[in-house]
């Protein structure tokens, strides 16, 4: 298994010696030491990632393209060891390891090609002798900070435009899951990229995003990670005028009509709830269903959770494995509890599954009954595998409700009212909205948040906006 960091081609290990562990969430076992980066190693994969600029993005779109599509059919030539190497630090379902790689190498794919179309333009001037060209050029050294629910697809969503686009990168992953992040540093080692266009960094994480705020050499900052983090980040990157992408923290409502097709409407609900473990910006967080289908779509919902098998995500059947870390079982608890206090009813799950020989971070999927604006599960995100419903009797009702939340990242609804689907779609205050559809993510199409859940587009030609410059050429002839 590879632990060093990959700085301008080379395997790096930290110079103080300094390392820190990485750990199986199921099992609370080590699996790995990576390096704690210094300071100035930091630095040197910026002075790496600068360097390599200029060769990078004088190649042409379809050279660049190529070693993009080499680095994912590496990722497909070893599918299987990276979804292993997923499962074991992050602790998600073998299945659903396997899918993230299938989703990251789509991005890679998709930007291999869309690089090849970033047009300029040509616009007419108001004098015959002048001519208008505006060109659309790499922004340079991009930062890129990445979560651990997704170890593999939040690197490449992000990683594929900056290439495609002619930037230079360095990567930092999440503590908990960087195993994943190196892994693909070799591969893109491997497939050919330069030494010093893909650099990938670990260690202590205020001080690098301290580094990638503060160097004026990094041109742009692409984060995903929670709403906190995203504020601090931005707040530091100021003075630099840094240019930033924020994908941050989301609480989605999934509204349920009198009209819905209540067999979809449970099925997505569970896509939706119980991928990753409920471990996902997008998941539906808190559920508003009709009054005249509550009772129904309750009892379905809740016969669906209680067959679904919680355990260690490299055995076979497994659909929710482990949460993360302690603090997380420590949350998604806390909520369940102060449901409970305000009178909500637990009508599935409602504790931890204390599984022989493993730590002690697997929750029973849990449906709260009764949720209620002063609940923590209605305001904050719970990121595990909760649902809270409530019931709500008029469609501009279950739209203030769904829209009562500082955040705007997804959003799902089911109807079979064609005007309904239009209407409501326009009036729920979302970036992503799914209509009759709960699972919407896909490498071609803009994914990305509004209001606190933070700014900029992954994902299809949307993404490349986020690392190009657009550069005006007044021509007098
Ligand atoms: C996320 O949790 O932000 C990623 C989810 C997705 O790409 O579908």
């Amino acid at each position: 298994m590879l632990t060093d960091c990959f700085i301008n081609g080379e395997r790096i290990a930290s110079d103080s010696g300094a390392e820190f562990s990485v750990r199986d969430p199921a099992t609370d076992q080590e699996i790995a030491n990576v390096p704690l980066l210094t300071k100035h190693q930091v630095e040197s994969a910026i002075t790496a990632a600068s360097e390599a600029w200029p060769a990078w993005r004088s190649m042409t779109a379809a050279e660049r393209g190529e070693l993009i599509r080499a680095l994912s059919s590496l990722m497909k030539r070893d599918a299987e060891r990276l979804a292993l190497l997923m499962t074991r630090e992050q602790g998600k379902p073998l299945a659903e390891a396997r899918g993230e790689i299938a989703y990251a190498t789509a991005f890679l794919d998709w930007s291999a090609e869309e690089g090849k179309r970033i047009y300029g333009e040509t616009i007419p001037a108001s004098s015959p002798d002048k001519r208008i060209l505006v060109l659309r050029q790499p922004v340079g050294v991009t930062a890129i900070i990445t979560p651990w629910n997704f170890p593999s697809a939040m690197i490449t969503r992000k990683l594929g435009p900056a290439l495609a686009c002619g930037c230079t990168t360095v990567i930092k992953p999440a503590e908990d899951t960087p195993l994943s992040a190196l892994a693909i540093g070799a591969l893109a080692a491997e497939a050919g990229i330069p030494p010093g266009v893909v650099n990938i960094v670990t260690g202590e994480p205020e001080m690098i995003g301290d580094v990638f705020t503060t160097d004026d050499r990094v041109r742009k900052l692409s984060f995903t990670g929670s709403t906190e983090v995203g504020r601090i980040l931005m707040r530091k990157a100021s003075n630099n005028l840094l240019r930033l992408s924020m994908e941050l923290g989301g609480h989605a409502p999934f509204i349920v009509f009198e009209d819905a097709d209540l067999d979809r409407a449970v099925a997505s609900a569970m896509g939706s709830k119980f991928r990753n473990g409920g471990q996902t910006c997008i998941c539906a967080n808190r559920f508003y269903v009709h009054d005249s289908v509550h009772d129904e779509f309750v009892a379905r919902f809740s016969r669906a959770m209680s067959e679904l098998r919680v355990g260690i995500g490299t055995e076979a059947g497994v659909d929710v494995g482990p949460l993360i870390n302690d603090a997380a079982v420590e949350k998604v608890e806390q909520h369940v509890q102060d449901a409970a206090s305000h009178g909500a009813t637990i009508a599935t799950g409602g504790s931890r599954l204390r599984l022989n020989g493993h730590a002690d971070r697997f929750f029973a999927p849990t449906l709260i009954d009764g949720m209620t604006g002063e609940m923590l599960c209605r305001r904050e995100e719970t990121f595990g595998p909760v649902a809270p419903i409530a019931r709500f009797s008029t469609e501009d009702e279950a739209i203030a409700l769904a829209n009562d939340t500082e955040y705007g990242l997804a959003a799902y609804f089911f109807t079979r009212d064609a005007s309904r689907l239009m209407r409501v779609a326009e009036a729920l205050e979302y970036g992503i909205v799914g209509a009759n559809d709960a699972v919407p993510s896909t490498a071609q199409a803009p994914f990305g948040g509004m209001k606190h859940s933070g700014f900029g587009r992954e994902g299809g030609k949307y993404a490349m906006d986020e690392y190009l410059e657009t550069k005006f050429v007044s021509w007098v002839l």
